[in-house]
């Protein structure tokens, strides 16, 4: 089968193809792809390369230089924007019902920050459930994402009947309003989030957080970002804060980095 064998020059040399795209990339855009599982984000742009009808991730680099269109094709393959409101919802009923009645004692005014927001059905969601508890004026929530793209259609905060399946009949009710084929968030609800460009992996992050969600990126990222990333939300936390993390995503050993469980998938600052 002389189609999958690859010897070990040609081997080398795709290593050092990857390789030099992702330093072109980071000088470029700032973003460190290293930091990515490889195989998977490999796959993702290698497959983008191909189906340009190029041949190498060079190739793929001094295209995106000559047609600016391509590096949102590649940015796309990046970060996967795949989100849903309400998303595992046993996790959002865990929140509401036993995170956040502690939080709330503790902190009537949360300062709660949705990391890697993606299109805005987590943010939103998270911004429902407080309003279910808190006053409106008393609901903020911090949103951000790498993806400018995504940012942008979560302030337009439209979404398909797919985006909804999970979110409580009463909660669409309440806060949406169909436009054609699209439920329109509640011009309030919208108003209590703050979307901001952010990179996970090279921006400062914020402090004193009652609340931080990340879900559904880390699965992304190597072990080592990881752990550098749990050390960076126990510090953007308050002590007795708690990291929210998705369904894929448990922290093995969190005492490590200063946690403890505080509900299966919920880790809170001790
Ligand atoms: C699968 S979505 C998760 C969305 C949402 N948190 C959820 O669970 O439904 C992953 C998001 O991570 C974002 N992302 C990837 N790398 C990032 C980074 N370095 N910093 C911030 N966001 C990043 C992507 O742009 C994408 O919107």
């Amino acid at each position: 089968m002389p189609f999958l064998y690859i010897d070990r020059g040609e081997e080398q040399a795709t290593m050092d193809d990857y390789a030099q795209f992702i330093a072109k990339v980071k000088r470029k855009t700032g973003i460190d792809l290293s930091l990515y599982k490889e195989a998977q984000m490999r796959r993702r742009l290698a497959s983008l390369y191909m189906k340009k009808g190029l041949k190498s991730f060079a190739e793929l680099f001094a295209a995106m230089e000559k047609e600016p269109a391509l590096w949102h094709e590649c940015l796309d393959r990046m970060t996967i924007n795949v989100s849903e409101f309400y998303r595992n919802a046993k996790r959002w009923e865990v929140l509401e019902h036993t995170i956040l009645p502690r939080l709330l004692a503790e902190n009537p005014r949360p300062n709660v920050w949705s990391a890697a927001c993606s299109t805005g059905e987590e943010p939103y969601t998270l911004a429902m459930v407080l309003a279910k508890r808190l006053p409106l004026h008393r609901v903020s929530v911090l949103a951000t994402d790498i993806d400018d793209n995504a940012l942008a259609r979560a302030r337009l905060g439209l979404y398909s009947e797919r985006s909804l399946v999970e979110l409580p009949e009463e909660m669409r009710k309440k806060f949406f309003t169909k436009e054609g084929e699209y439920y329109k968030i509640d011009e309030k609800i919208k108003q209590t989030v703050k979307f901001q460009k952010h990179n996970l992996l090279a921006d400062p992050f914020p402090r004193n957080m009652d609340l931080i969600v990340c879900r559904n990126v880390l699965i992304y990222f190597t072990e080592e970002a990881k752990r550098m990333l749990y050390r960076k939300f126990h510090d953007a936390l308050r002590t007795g804060g708690v990291l929210f993390v998705g369904s894929t995503e448990q922290i093995f050993n969190p005492g490590l980095y200063g946690f403890e469980v505080e509900e299966t998938f919920f880790y809170r600052k001790k």
